[in-house]
């Protein structure tokens, strides 16, 4: 009895000790998994993303100070209310994609290359009007899961104007205030919405401020109402996938950032930039030479480049013997 009794104990323990032994595994599992994916973060650093700004991004003043305030104050909270939701707006060139590498570059170690990062490029990944059911449930099952293993994902899209409403209106709930979607939280995730819209409007507030002879960098993002016109802009215009988005109507974008068009100047210092990049010695008459090659509008004035910085690479490898 007393041998019996000895081993249904012994078999019971053994049992509890190898489902003790597989917890202990997967936890010790999921505990190397986390640490390999926190290891993709970089510790934030305020005073890294400045320079960084500072250094590699030229003419954008409002640019600057508002991501870095957004990103800084974000990252800095341990418990936010809701994702970060920038949207960028701007004429083509001015840097949109550009800043969203140097947000990327400053969150995760492989910057624009980590696999927590996600972008959507409307026409690319979402072509057919018929199929808006199907890339609905896709955006927002690829949205949910890569959350739910990741809460420090990074989302952008590309061409948000030309993105179908019913496709922007997927991603409204995981944008909300203490959105939490079948039990994930999304609060520390960051969307980033790029797009022409508003850019024309941009243009013409930067033009009436060079025309009444005021300086630029005086320009802010309440001057002339820019953020509100910017706004309107795009919530009214027929051809834009904002048109009347519930997005903007439940205030879910945390800012309206204007891209101001290039100056001369400033397609100068991405020439310059661009001479580093290809291992150039810098040549300021040179890149003088094929900034001032490049279109410039208006017709009249010619102070803003056509294409921003755009093609400026191609341009001064023409240059080079
Ligand atoms: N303000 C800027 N400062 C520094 N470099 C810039 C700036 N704007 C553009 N560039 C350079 O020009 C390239 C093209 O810019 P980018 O792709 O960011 O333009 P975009 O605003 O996204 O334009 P589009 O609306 O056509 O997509 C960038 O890779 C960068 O090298
Ligand atoms: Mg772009």
């Amino acid at each position: 009895m007393k041998v019996h009794l000895l081993i249904v104990l012994l078999l019971v323990s053994n049992i509890t000790l190898s489902s003790g032994v597989l917890d202990v595994f997967a936890a010790a599992v999921s505990v190397v998994y986390k640490f390999f994916q926190r290891d993709d973060l970089l510790p934030f650093d305020f005073k890294r993303l400045e320079k960084d700004l500072k250094d590699s991004l030229f003419g954008q003043h409002i640019v600057s100070d508002v991501v870095l305030k957004a990103v800084t104050s974000f990252m800095n909270d341990s418990n936010p209310n809701k994702p970060l939701v920038l949207s960028f707006h701007g004429t083509t060139g001015v840097g949109k994609n550009h800043v969203a590498k140097i947000i990327a570059r400053n969150v995760y170690k492989k910057g624009i290359q980590s696999k927590h990062i996600h972008t959507y490029i409307s026409e690319h990944h979402f072509p057919h009007r018929t199929k808006l059911d199907l890339y609905s449930a896709q955006l927002k099952q690829w949205i949910h899961g890569n959350v739910s293993s990741f809460p420090r994902s990074m989302f952008i899209f590309d061409e948000m104007d030309k993105m179908q409403p019913q496709l922007i209106d997927v991603i409204k709930p995981f944008l909300d205030y203490n959105a939490r979607v079948d039990g994930v939280s999304f609060h520390n995730a960051i969307f980033i919405f790029l797009s022409n819209a508003g850019g024309n409007v941009i243009a013409e507030v930067a033009l009436d401020f060079w025309r009444e002879g005021k300086d630029r960098e005086e320009l802010w993002m309440n001057s002339k109402e820019l953020e509100t016109k910017i706004l309107q802009n795009i919530f009214n215009n027929k051809n834009s996938g904002f048109l009347h988005s519930s997005i903007i109507d439940h205030h879910l974008v945390d800012h309206y950032i204007p891209f101001l068009p290039l100056e001369l100047k400033h397609v100068r210092q991405c020439v310059m930039a661009e001479m580093l990049h290809l291992n150039m010695t810098q040549d300021y008459d040179l890149a003088d030479r094929v900034a001032r090659n490049l279109p410039f509008f208006p017709e009249e004035e010619k102070i803003f480049a056509v294409k921003g910085c755009k093609s400026v690479r191609q341009k001064l490898v023409l240059y080079v013997d």
